[in-house]
C-alpha cells in the first residue's frame, strides 16, 4: 500500500498524540462517584487541575472512564479551562466561578490543584467521596465532598473551604457545587411564582450564556423563585422518557443557581449560596461550609428521577419521613383572630365529630400589652392573651384532651411586630437599618438570629410551649416576611461584616432548630411561610411537612401540588380543605387527599350530607395514606397536556395503589376522558380489581367494579375513570386480587 507523505506526517503525529494522551490518562487520577445506575467522572489533567469529564449513566466497566478525555476534542487554549470540578477566578479561568476568594494581602486570584482523595463508606447504602484541592500559592484549601445514595441515585454536594493563611480572607463566591455536562441542547425547567401562585413551571431551551435562578429575600427566599429546577438532556424529557436532572438546594436563605452554555456548548452548572451582598470573613485556620446542593439523574423520565428524590428525602432527609402524620383541624380561616376559650372548645368538638387526630391552633391566642387581635401588634410576645385565654395553654390542652383530640398551636418565632414588648425591650434584636425609616411587611420586621441572644429567646419561645405543655403535640412555624433594610447590630457591635447578616442569619436559624430537635426529636412541625415562601431540603430536616401555598382552591392546588411533587414526597405536602373557593367538598377533599390531609373550614356551617361525607372521607383516606405517604408516586396524567389530572401511588409490592383524578377545566364541550389513562408502577403479571371510593352520598359509581385486569393491560391500555361534568374528581382504588 502506497501512503504519500501528507498521509505519512499525520500518521506519526497520531502516533505521538495518541501517545501523550495515553501518558497523561496513565498518570491521570480517575475518581468514580457512582450511584447504582449513575456516575460522575472526576479527572486530573496534565497540570493536575480535577476535571469533570462524565456526566451520566454509569459505564459496564469502570476502567473505560479513563478513556474518556482523549475523545473530547474541545480546544480551550483560549478560554480556559471549562469543565472544572470547582472552578477558581483570578488565574486561568475566564468563565463565571465557582470560589472567588480575597486573601489577606489583597490578592484576587486562585488556583486549585488536586491533592488527595477518601471514600468513606457510610454503610451499604451509603458513601462520602471528598477531594482535596490545594492552592499551591496561599495554601488555601477545598475539600468537595460527595454523598452517594447508591440506590436512590441521589447525590449531596458541598465543599468546604480553609484559609491556611495567617490573615483573614474573604470568600466573595463560595459555591456548593459546579457541574459540567456534555449533550446536544439544555432545557431549563424553572419554578416561578408569589403569594397564592406558587410553583409555575417554565421551560426554555438555554442558549449560550448565563441563565440565573436566585434569591435576595433573605427569610422568605422561595416566594419569586423556588431552589429547584430540571434540565432535560437533548430534548425535553416526559414523565417516562428523556435524560433528566432534578436538582436544589438545601439552604433556608438566599440562593444562587446559575446554568451558563459554554462556548463549546456544553451545560455549566454552579449552585450556592447567592453571593449578592454576602462577602464571608474567615480568620486564619477557619472553615467554611457550604449547603449541600442536591440532585439525582435519570436517563427513563421525569417520573423516575422524581421518586428517586422521593425515596431519598423519605430516608434521609425529611424528618420522620418515614413515620406517620396527623390529620388535623385548623382554625385560622374559620376564626381569624377572633376566638375564645368556649369557641375553641366547640372547635375541639367539631375536629372530633370529623374525626381527625389534633386541633391546630393559629394565629392570633398571645400578647397582652398589644393584644394580638389582628396582624398589626403582638407579635414577639410571647404569652397567651388573658382576655381570649384566661386559663393559658395548658387548659386548652386538656380541654382537647378530654374532647378526644389532640392540640397543636401556631407560632411565628422569628418575627415582631413594632407594636410589642418585645420591640420595645429589644430594638437592638432587630434586622433594621439605624438611620432609615422601617419597611415593613405585614407590619412586621424580622428578629436578628445572628444575635446567640435572639436564637436563646426563639428557642425558648418552642421550650416554654413544650417544656410546660407536655402535651402540646404539633407545632406551625410560620415566616410572613422577607428580610428589608438588612442590618445587624449584633455584627456591628461584634465587629463582623454586614455583609454575613443573610448567611448567619439561616445558620442562627438551624442551630435553635438543632437545639429544638435534640431536646424534642420527633414532635410534628409543619414549615409555613405565608404558603411556599420557605421550603427546601435544608429547613426540611427539623421539619415533618410544609404548607405549599395559602391558596387552596382545588383546582389552583391541582397545578400547585402537581409541581412541588417533582421534588417533594407527598407525606410533606399539607393540604388543607377550605372555603376558599365554590368548587364542592368532594373536590376539594380529593384534591387534599394527595398529601398530608387536613380542614380549615367551619364544621357546623357543613350540610348534613356534606358533614357525612367529610367522616366518611377521614376514614377513607385513612384507609389509603399509607400509600400515599410512603408509596411511589407516578403522574399519569398532566393538567398541562389534558383538561383532568390524573396521579398515582403504588406500594412497595405492588398489590395496592389509589387513583386520584381532578378535571381541571369548564369548558362547556370538553370530551374529558374520551379514551383510558394508561397506569404505571404495577405488576404486569398480577390481577387487579378496581373500586371507586369517596363516593358523595347518595351517589354510585358510574364504573363496572366486578372487572378484573390484569397489570399488563392496565399499563398498556389502562382504565377509564369517566370523568365529566357531574364527576369532576374520582378517587380510585386498585387492589390485587388473591391469587
Ligand atoms: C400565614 C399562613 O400561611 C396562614 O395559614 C396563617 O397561619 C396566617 N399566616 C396567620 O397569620
Amino acid at each position: 500500500m502506497k501512503i504519500n507523505r501528507f498521509e505519512f506526517i499525520k500518521k506519526i503525529v497520531s502516533f505521538f498524540v495518541l501517545y501523550a494522551v495515553n501518558l497523561v490518562t496513565a498518570w491521570a487520577v480517575v475518581i468514580p462517584i457512582e450511584t447504582a445506575k449513575n456516575a460522575l467522572i472526576l479527572q486530573t489533567d496534565a497540570d493536575n487541575r480535577l476535571l469533570i469529564t462524565y456526566f451520566g449513566v454509569k459505564l459496564e466497566n469502570s476502567s473505560e472512564y479513563a478513556l474518556l478525555n482523549a475523545q473530547m476534542k474541545q480546544d480551550d487554549n483560549r478560554a480556559g479551562v471549562f469543565n472544572h470540578a470547582y472552578t477558581p477566578s483570578g488565574t486561568w479561568n475566564l468563565v463565571e466561578p465557582a470560589l472567588s476568594i480575597t486573601h489577606s494581602d489583597g490578592n484576587l486570584s486562585t488556583e486549585l490543584k488536586f491533592i488527595s482523595y477518601k471514600n468513606e463508606v457510610i454503610d451499604a447504602n451509603v458513601q462520602i467521596h471528598s477531594v482535596l484541592l490545594k492552592d499551591p500559592v496561599y495554601g488555601t484549601e477545598i475539600t468537595l465532598y460527595y454523598k452517594t445514595y447508591i440506590n436512590e441515585n441521589v447525590i449531596e454536594q458541598w465543599s468546604t473551604i480553609k484559609n491556611k493563611e495567617k490573615g483573614s480572607i474573604t470568600l466573595q463566591k463560595y459555591a456548593s457545587a459546579n457541574l459540567n455536562f456534555v449533550d446536544k441542547d439544555y432545557y431549563l425547567t424553572l419554578f416561578h411564582g408569589g403569594w397564592g401562585r406558587e410553583m409555575n413551571p417554565e421551560q426554555t431551551l438555554l442558549s449560550y450564556g448565563i441563565k440565573s435562578l436566585d434569591s435576595k429575600l433573605g427569610t422568605r427566599p422561595d416566594s419569586f423563585m423556588q431552589p429547584v429546577f430540571m434540565v432535560s438532556f437533548d430534548k425535553p424529557a416526559t414523565e417516562e422518557n428523556g435524560k433528566i436532572l432534578l436538582g436544589t438546594l438545601a439552604w433556608s436563605g438566599n440562593y444562587k443557581m446559575e446554568f451558563e452554555v459554554d462556548p463549546y456548548h456544553n451545560l455549566r452548572l454552579i449552585a450556592g449560596i447567592n453571593p449578592y451582598s454576602s462577602e464571608y470573613r474567615l480568620v486564619s485556620d477557619k472553615e467554611f461550609e457550604t449547603p449541600s446542593f442536591i440532585y439525582t439523574f435519570s436517563n427513563q423520565g421525569i417520573g423516575e428521577a422524581s421518586r428517586q428524590l422521593h425515596r431519598w428525602a423519605r430516608n434521609y432527609r425529611l424528618l420522620d419521613g418515614n413515620g406517620s402524620r396527623l390529620t388535623l383541624l385548623n382554625n385560622w380561616e374559620s376564626t381569624f383572630f377572633d376566638f375564645n376559650e368556649a369557641k375553641l372548645i366547640n372547635l375541639f368538638a367539631d375536629g372530633k365529630k370529623l374525626g381527625v387526630d389534633l386541633f391546630l391552633l393559629d394565629d392570633g391566642w398571645f400578647a397582652n400589652k398589644y393584644p394580638r387581635n389582628d396582624d398589626r401588634a403582638g407579635l414577639g410576645d410571647w404569652e397567651p392573651n388573658r382576655k381570649k385565654l384566661p386559663n393559658g395553654i395548658g387548659y386548652l390542652v386538656k380541654e382537647a384532651d378530654k374532647a378526644g383530640i389532640k392540640f397543636g398551636i401556631w407560632i411565628e418565632p422569628e418575627m415582631v411586630n413594632p407594636k410589642s414588648e418585645l420591640y420595645e425591650k429589644h430594638p437592638e434584636w432587630v434586622i433594621k437599618q439605624p438611620e432609615r425609616p422601617e419597611f415593613y411587611f405585614r407590619n412586621q420586621l424580622v428578629l436578628d438570629l445572628t444575635n446567640p441572644q435572639v436564637q436563646d429567646y426563639v428557642f425558648q419561645i418552642v421550650d416554654n410551649l413544650f417544656g410546660k405543655n407536655t402535651e402540646v403535640a404539633y407545632i406551625k412555624w410560620d415566616c410572613n416576611t422577607a428580610i428589608y433594610n438588612a442590618n445587624s447590630s449584633y455584627l456591628q457591635k461584634t465587629g463582623q461584616n454586614q455583609s454575613q447578616l443573610y448567611v448567619d442569619y439561616v445558620k442562627g436559624l438551624y442551630r435553635v432548630l438543632e437545639r429544638i430537635r435534640s431536646k424534642y426529636p420527633k414532635i410534628p412541625m409543619m414549615l409555613c411561610s405565608s404558603g411556599g415562601g420557605r421550603v427546601d431540603y435544608g429547613a426540611l430536616k427539623y421539619f415533618t411537612e410544609f404548607w405549599p401555598s395559602d391558596n387552596t382552591g382545588p383546582v389552583e392546588r391541582a397545578y400547585i401540588q402537581w409541581n412541588y411533587s417533582y421534588f417533594y414526597p407527598a407525606i410533606a405536602l399539607c393540604n388543607h380543605i377550605t372555603d376558599w373557593s365554590k368548587v364542592g367538598i368532594k373536590y376539594k377533599t380529593d384534591v387534599a387527599m394527595m398529601g398530608k390531609m387536613g380542614y380549615d373550614i367551619v364544621v357546623s356551617n357543613l350540610s348534613e350530607k356534606e358533614l357525612m361525607f367529610s367522616q366518611d372521607a377521614v376514614k377513607a383516606y385513612n384507609s389509603v395514606k399509607e400509600l400515599v405517604w410512603h408509596g411511589d408516586l407516578y403522574r399519569l396524567a398532566s393538567p398541562y397536556e389534558n383538561p383532568y389530572s390524573s396521579l398515582m401511588f403504588v406500594n412497595e409490592v405492588k398489590s395496592r395503589a389509589v387513583i386520584f383524578n381532578y378535571v381541571v377545566t369548564n369548558r362547556f364541550d370538553e370530551k374529558f376522558t374520551p379514551t383510558p389513562i394508561r397506569l404505571q408502577g404495577l405488576n404486569p403479571e398480577q390481577k387487579y380489581r378496581i373500586k371507586e371510593v369517596n363516593l358523595y352520598p347518595g351517589t354510585s359509581t358510574t364504573l363496572d367494579t366486578t372487572a378484573i385486569f390484569s397489570g399488563d393491560y392496565l399499563m398498556k391500555v389502562g382504565f377509564n375513570p369517566d370523568l365529566n361534568q357531574q364527576r369532576t374528581s374520582v378517587v380510585l382504588e386498585v387492589n390485587q386480587e388473591a391469587k
